[in-house]
């Protein structure tokens, strides 16, 4: 064997090994990293991934849309029916105040905040002013 050759095959293996050795390397520490990391994943202060909560107070008709009109379009268990003025205003005739406090907080079957718990108060006071618009 020339010393050419046996060179050239040593640099091969030596290649070959380095590069066995690097992949190994790499899986070694790929392994290594997924065992030690934390159970559950650490932000650092300002790199809290941003939560996407809806801006602004919803309007009257999107939360009787999406909560009132269930019962208040047909006038389930006797709630009294959206824009029907006889429906309304005995209702009316209570004060304001008494309406705005058994929306809020329920009255009879009329559960509270109609059951949009994540309402605020003044999203179900704008849900009133819709269902009694223009009566
Ligand atoms: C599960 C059915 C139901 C849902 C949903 C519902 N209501 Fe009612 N609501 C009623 C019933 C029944 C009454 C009548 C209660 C009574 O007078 O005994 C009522 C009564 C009312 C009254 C009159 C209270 C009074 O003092 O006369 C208001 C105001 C009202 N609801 C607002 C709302 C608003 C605003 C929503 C949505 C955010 C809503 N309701 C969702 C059933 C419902």
């Amino acid at each position: 064997m020339s010393r050419k050759i046996l060179t050239a095959l040593v640099a091969a293996a030596t290649f070959s090994s380095a590069t066995f050795a690097a992949n190994v390397s790499q899986e070694q520490y790929d392994a290594i990293a997924e065992r030690i990391k934390p159970v559950g994943d650490v932000y650092l202060a300002g790199s809290e991934p941003v939560a996407v909560v809806p801006t602004g107070p919803r309007d009257g008709a999107t939360v009787y849309g999406t909560f009132c009109t269930a019962c208040h379009s047909t006038g389930v268990s006797g709630a009294p029916k959206t824009g029907d003025a006889g429906d309304w205003s005995p209702r009316i005739a209570q004060g304001r105040s008494v309406l705005n406090d058994h929306a809020i907080n329920g009255f009879n079957a009329m559960p509270a905040k109609g059951s949009c718990m994540d309402c605020s108060d003044d999203e179900i006071i704008a849900a009133i002013d819709h269902m009694i618009e223009g009566l």
